[in-house]
């Protein structure tokens, strides 16, 4: 039977980082395409080139890294985000530009404040010139669920006869029903037919963002925009791994569509982006949610044990979740077992990297009785996405005193110089926090702080993330600091914000003349 091929576009990169907290720096984010062109994404949207400096550099990175996967950025039709996006993408061997222009009427009126035909004016001469750099353009009719069905036909004439190749029609705030998303894309396929390929990008502010991308699948829409654990804007997009899981499941009703997902690598990738962002799905997330596999009540565990079709239509193996291998190595494990392992985890480690996290896996065997492969991914996810480290800790005191009161004492590496100092604090995070803006002559502004755990047991490691801003004109920067004391790490994590800050400060000087912030 001839299969049709479902093009599965990944914008975790993009509009998933849209996800309030979940900003990744350069290195994470390579990292990321690395595993999404490993589970077999047919297109990357890796940022947003026009949006900052750090995203321009991502996008351009990732273009080097990644052969297989179609490597994208976002523009919106002005000629300044066209050409960045095209300067970004030049080196990807397989490189597009997403183009996009609302289109519904509260959009074209109040933001844009043009009417139908200055938009579909500017659509079609961004496609013309984003194919001045690029090959396969793909155009996006933002708020298209709000939109005029007569104004979609014709703005989507105008840019396919412009050269777009794929029409992107998003269900921005993710008002519309699963059957009215259906209709919109029946409609537009039997318009369109053959010209363009048409996709689908659900937001789910109503939780209907899976459900309609599947609707629109059967409705001809074969392009899904999608991200891995549905983070987004909001309420987030529609989740990549439960489309591809159903499509999979019910090979009853889909039965002549497929993806190129490779199905075993969802766990892996699901596990490094929260382990990257510190966003965990709910437990009860489907397919990757930590109780998607856990059947709690005796007769659920009863049928189990009979048979497991009783109560498990999808199996771990399926997602490439490992359940009865998640006890790992030991204080006593050599490097070679270390680099299997690792392999199997999926990770491809040069022998810098390798080595590294050999000594880190060492070190927290020595404290830390039992080793999960959640703590191998968080140890070498840590040590392969730190950024550029200005400032490096060399050790922590801290001492609680009377009253909430706390006192840190910090020494902490620059240039090859050893910095002491010690300041007080509401508490021993204020206290550290507070010691390092002395040292660094910063004064971050905190404005979020998470502890996770990674696996099980009193010892577990602690994944603590910070959100702060250095500087208020700026954007707040992510950092993460993974250690089995969550006060060490949390001194960890602030540091590596505060040196990601200053490699982003490094990157503005070098682009000055080429990249502006919007
Ligand atoms: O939600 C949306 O409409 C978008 C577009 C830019 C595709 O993210
Ligand atoms: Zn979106």
């Amino acid at each position: 039977m001839k299969q049709d091929i479902i093009k599965i576009f990944d914008t975790t990169l993009r509009d998933g980082e849209q996800s309030p907290g979940a900003s990744m720096n350069t290195e994470e984010k390579i990292q990321i395409a690395v595993q999404l062109e490993r589970l077999g994404v047919d297109i990357i949207e890796a940022g947003f080139a026009a949006a900052s400096p750090g995203d321009f550099d991502a996008i351009s990175k990732i273009s080097e890294r990644v052969s297989k996967s179609t490597v994208c950025s976002l523009a919106r039709a002005v000629d300044r985000d066209i050409k960045l996006a095209g300067e970004a993408v030049q080196r990807a061997k397989l490189r597009r530009i997403h183009t996009f222009i609302a289109t519904s009427p509260i959009h074209m009126r109040y933001k844009l404040k043009m009417d139908s035909s200055e938009v579909i004016r500017r659509a079609v001469d961004a496609v013309k010139y984003a194919g001045e750099f690029v090959d396969d353009v793909e155009f996006s009719c933002e708020d298209a669920g709000r939109s005029d069905m007569g104004f979609l036909k014709e703005i989507s004439d105008a840019v396919i006869d412009a050269g777009a190749k794929t029409i992107n029609l998003p269900d921005t705030v993710g008002f519309r029903m699963p059957h009215e998303i259906g209709n919109m894309i029946r409609e537009m396929r039997e318009h369109i037919g053959e010209r363009a390929v048409i996709s689908v990008h659900n937001h789910n502010d109503l939780g209907l963002a899976v459900a309609s991308s599947v609707e629109a699948i059967l409705n001809g829409a074969r392009q899904i925009e999608c991200t891995i654990n549905g983070l987004g804007e909001r309420a987030g997009n529609a989740s990549l791994e439960e489309i591809v899981m159903i499509l999979k499941i019910r090979r009853d009703i889909f039965s002549k569509l497929t993806t190129n997902i490779n199905t075993r690598e969802i766990y892996p990738t699901s596990r490094l982006i929260s382990s990257i962002t510190g966003i965990e799905p709910q437990p009860n997330k489907a397919i990757v949610g930590k109780n998607a596999f856990a059947h709690e009540s005796g007769i659920h565990q009863d049928g189990m044990l009979k048979n497991r079709e009783t109560y498990e239509i999808i199996t771990p193996d399926d997602i490439g979740l490992d359940i009865n291998d998640t006890l790992v190595l030991g204080k006593h494990s050599g490097r070679a077992a270390f680099r299997t392992k690792l392999e199997k985890l999926g990770f491809e480690l040069d022998d810098e990297a390798l080595n590294s996290s050999f000594e880190r896996f060492k070190i927290l065997a020595d404290k830390k009785k039992n080793i999960y492969d959640d703590d191998l991914r968080a140890i070498v996810t840590n040590e392969m996405t730190k950024s550029t480290q200005v400032y490096e800790l060399i050790s922590l005191q801290v001492m609680n005193c009377s009253g909430g009161v706390a006192s840190s004492t910090i020494s902490i590496q620059k240039d090859g110089k050893e910095i002491i100092d010690a300041s007080i604090g509401e508490g021993t995070v204020d206290a550290i926090f507070k010691t390092v803006d002395r040292v660094s002559g910063f004064n971050g502004r905190l404005m979020d702080y998470r502890v996770t755990s990674v696996s099980q047991g009193k010892d577990a490691l602690a994944n603590v993330t910070v959100k702060v801003v250095f500087n208020d004109n700026e954007p707040a920067i992510i950092g993460h600091g993974l250690n089995i004391d969550t006060v060490l790490a949390s001194a960890k994590a602030y540091i590596s914000a505060l040196n990601s800050y200053l490699s982003m400060q490094g990157m503005l000087r070098k682009n000055d003349s080429s990249v502006e912030t919007v």
